[in-house]
């Protein structure tokens, strides 16, 4: 029976025909040690096509959007939503931020965006009635993502509303003189001494260093720009190293050929 029903969720977020018992321990192994360890990258985009490149990838775990990302989009954001969610499994997240004066006015936003697939996350500002509707959501087991964090003051309040991500905006700070990534440190040392499950999730950087420093300070997620994610491949030892080894293996098939020794491959 609970093999039957890991095989079926494999299955569904599969394309492999390959599921034999083994793959199924494997999966279920998987499934059980995704709650924490992992390092989770997300991209901040509503550029669907953007994002379709980057999560043929393989690296891409999830989403987060903005209305400011909706703007930029120039598209109905209900419709970019529905596109992006299908680019991931049940189980990943995409965030959708609800906007308006009172917690009522993001609950019946909310409503409709939950609609939409399994994987949205709902997106709420630090505000007094953003983590009151925080607090509602949680309460029905909908994962909420608290976003404008710039303290560990509001990051304890959302972690006290029942919030499974916390957004602290990384580049924002530095743009106001104080150190985003130290933040990022603060707010995953004060979690955990007292064990909280949030998850935070840094946002609003600028560079590949964030991305690397957001992670060694105790961030689960990372989001960032399409541009950003594909700068995290680039070092330029690598670059060269790679030219060399070229260079060099054309020599090898050369030798080969003149030696008239069947290669392994051409
Ligand atoms: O996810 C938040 C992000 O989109 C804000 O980034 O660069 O406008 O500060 P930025």
């Amino acid at each position: 029976m609970a093999y039957e029903l890991v095989r079926k969720l494999f299955l569904a977020n599969h394309k492999s025909k390959y599921i034999g018992p083994h793959r199924v321990l494997f999966y279920t192994h998987k499934l059980l040690c995704s709650y924490g360890g992992e390092m989770k990258i997300f991209l901040d985009s509503s550029d669907v096509d953007e994002i379709q490149k980057a999560v043929d990838t393989g690296l891409i775990d999830g989403v987060t959007t903005n209305p400011s990302l909706m703007l930029k989009a120039g598209r109905d954001p209900r419709e970019v939503l529905m596109e992006i969610c299908e680019l991931f499994s049940w189980d990943s997240s995409v965030s959708a931020e609800v906007s308006g004066d009172t917690a009522e006015d993001m609950l019946d936003q909310a409503d409709d965006y939950i609609q939409i697939n399994p994987n949205i996350t709902i997106k709420v500002p630090c505000t007094v009635e953003g983590l009151k509707a925080c607090a509602a959501l949680a309460e029905d087991e909908i994962p909420v993502n608290v976003t404008l964090i710039f303290s560990v003051a509001q990051a304890i309040l959302a972690a006290k509303a029942g919030a499974k991500y916390v957004s602290p905006f990384v580049g924002r700070c530095n743009d106001n003189s104080f150190s985003g990534v130290e933040l990022i440190r603060a707010i995953a040392q004060t979690y955990s001494v007292h064990n909280v499950d949030t998850n935070i999730l840094a946002a609003s950087l600028r560079d590949v260093h964030h991305v690397s420093r957001c992670f060694m300070y105790g961030a689960k997620v990372v989001t960032m720009p399409p541009k950003i994610f594909w700068k995290m491949y680039d070092h330029i030892l690598t670059k060269d190293g790679l030219a060399q080894f070229n260079e060099d293996w054309t020599e090898v098939l050369e030798s080969i050929k003149a030696q008239e020794i069947e290669p392994y491959h051409d």
